[in-house]
C-alpha cells in the first residue's frame, strides 16, 4: 500500500464521518452499508466528497490511482465508484470502460466527476458507460440524490443476482434427490462447455451451457419421487408429468433476465433430431444448438456413470450407444462425432472423477471464473 494511501486511511480514521475501511479489510468488516470507492488523485476532492456523504452510513474506500482502484475492486464488494475524469496513468472514461468491460464489475455504477466544463468531456464520459456525470463545483444535495439513485439501482441488481443463486441452489437440491447421479450437473457443465469451446462458440453461449448444466432439469422440482424414481415402465399419465419438467423448468427460470440464453436448453434438451422428442417435436436444426449440445453431454454422462439398472459404461461403449441412437435418427450426427472425438482424450479423466473430487471443483471454478470475466 502506498504511503499516500496510508495517509488517506489514517485521515479517514480520524474523521467522524462515514465508516472508513482499511484497504486490507474484509467485506465482513463493512457490515450491510453500501461501499463507495472514491478514485481521485486530489486529496481535497476526496475530503469534499466524504464530507458530502457524511450524513449517510456508507463504507468509504479511497485511492489515488486507477491501478489501485482495480486492486480494490478485485478484493472488496464495491457498490458504487466515484472517479475523477483526470487521473494519473488513465483517464476517467478509459477507467470506466475497463470496469464496464469486465463481467465481474460491469454492474457497479460509476459516477464521473470533472472540472472540465466542455460538452466533449461530458460526451466522452457518457460514451464510456458512466452511469452519472457531474461537473464541479459539486452541489452536495445533487451529489447525494444521484448517489442514492445509483445505489437503489445497484441494490435491485444485487437482489436479482441473489434470485439466480437461489435458483442454482434449487437445481442442486433437485439433483441431490437422486443419490445415484452424483455430480451429474457439474460434469454436464464441464462437458457442455468443452463441446461449446470445440465448436468455437462465444463466451456468452459457453456461459449458457455452463448454467444449463445445472439448471436443465430444475423443472423436476415438482415431480413426485414415486414417478421420478419409479422402477419399471411409467404409465402414460406419469410420462405426461415427466415430460412437463422441460416446460415447468422454463417457467421457473423465465423471470430471470440473465437466464434468457439458458431457456432454450431447459425447454428443448429432450427434443430428437428426427422430431420424435418433446415437448415441441422440433426436428434437425430447429432444435436450438445449445440444447443439442447439452443433450449429448447429458446422455454421455448417464452412460458413463453407474445407475441402479446399469454399470458405468466405458468411453468406447458409451460412444457406441450414442452412435446407435444417431443411426436411429435421434441425435445430431455432427455433434455426436465431434463429442466422441474430444471426449476420447479430454473428458476421460473428468468422467472417472469420484463424486466430490477436488479436481472437478477446481476445473469448474476455473471455468466459471473464465466465463464470467
Ligand atoms: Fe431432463
Amino acid at each position: 500500500m502506498s504511503v499516500q494511501n496510508q495517509a488517506a486511511i489514517d485521515l479517514l480514521a480520524m474523521e467522524s464521518g462515514p465508516t472508513a475501511i482499511a484497504l486490507d479489510a474484509t467485506y465482513e468488516d463493512c457490515g450491510e452499508s453500501p461501499n463507495i470507492l472514491i478514485v481521485d488523485p486530489a486529496e481535497l476532492n476526496r475530503r469534499l466528497l466524504k464530507a458530502m456523504l457524511k450524513t449517510a452510513s456508507y463504507g468509504i474506500i479511497e485511492c489515488t490511482h486507477p491501478a489501485e482502484a482495480f486492486e480494490i475492486l478485485e478484493r472488496h464488494k464495491i457498490d458504487l465508484v466515484i472517479a475523477d475524469v483526470l487521473m494519473p496513468g488513465m483517464s476517467g472514461p478509459d477507467f470506466c470502460r475497463v470496469v464496464k468491460g469486465s463481467r465481474k464489475t460491469q454492474l457497479i455504477p460509476i459516477l464521473l466527476v470533472t472540472s472540465l466544463q466542455d460538452s466533449e468531456t461530458e460526451l466522452a464520459g457518457i460514451d464510456s458507460g458512466a452511469d452519472e456525470f457531474l461537473v464541479k463545483p459539486l452541489k452536495p444535495a445533487l451529489v447525494r440524490t444521484r448517489i442514492r439513485g445509483l445505489l437503489r439501482h445497484k441494490a435491485l441488481t444485487d437482489s436479482l443476482d441473489e434470485a439466480e443463486t437461489i435458483l442454482f441452489a434449487l437445481a442442486q437440491s433437485v439433483e441431490q434427490r437422486d443419490k445415484h447421479t452424483g455430480k451429474h450437473c457439474e460434469r454436464l457443465a464441464l462437458y457442455g462447455v468443452m463441446l461449446g469451446k470445440a465448436l468455437g462458440l462465444s463466451r456468452k453461449d459457453q456461459l449458457a451451457l455452463y448454467r444449463g448444466g445445472f439448471l436443465h432439469d430444475i423443472g423436476k422440482v415438482g415431480i413426485p419421487d414415486a414417478i421420478l424414481f419409479k422402477r419399471g415402465r411409467l404409465t402414460e399419465d406419469e410420462w405426461q408429468t415427466m415430460r412437463m419438467h422441460t416446460i415447468r423448468g422454463e417457467e421457473i427460470c423465465r423471470p430471470m433476465k440473465t437466464l434468457a440464453p439458458v431457456l432454450p436448453i431447459i425447454r428443448s434438451h429432450h427434443e430428437r433430431w428426427n422430431g420424435s422428442g418433446y415437448p415441441d417435436g422440433l426436428r434437425g436444426e430447429e432444435i436450438p444448438l445449445l440444447a443439442r449440445i447439452l443433450q449429448i453431454a447429458d446422455i454421455y454422462d448417464a452412460l458413463t456413470t453407474a445407475r441402479p439398472y446399469k454399470p458405468a459404461y466405458s468411453h468406447r461403449h458409451a460412444v457406441e450407444v450414442m452412435s446407435e441412437e444417431m443411426r436411429r435418427g435421434w441425435r445430431d450426427p455432427e455433434l455426436v462425432a465431434l463429442f466422441a472425438e474430444i471426449t476420447r482424450t479430454e473428458a476421460k479423466n473428468a468422467a472417472t472423477l469420484p463424486s466430490g473430487d477436488a479436481g472437478m471443483r477446481q476445473s469448474l471454478d476455473a471455468m466459471r471464473l473464465e466465463l464470467v470475466k
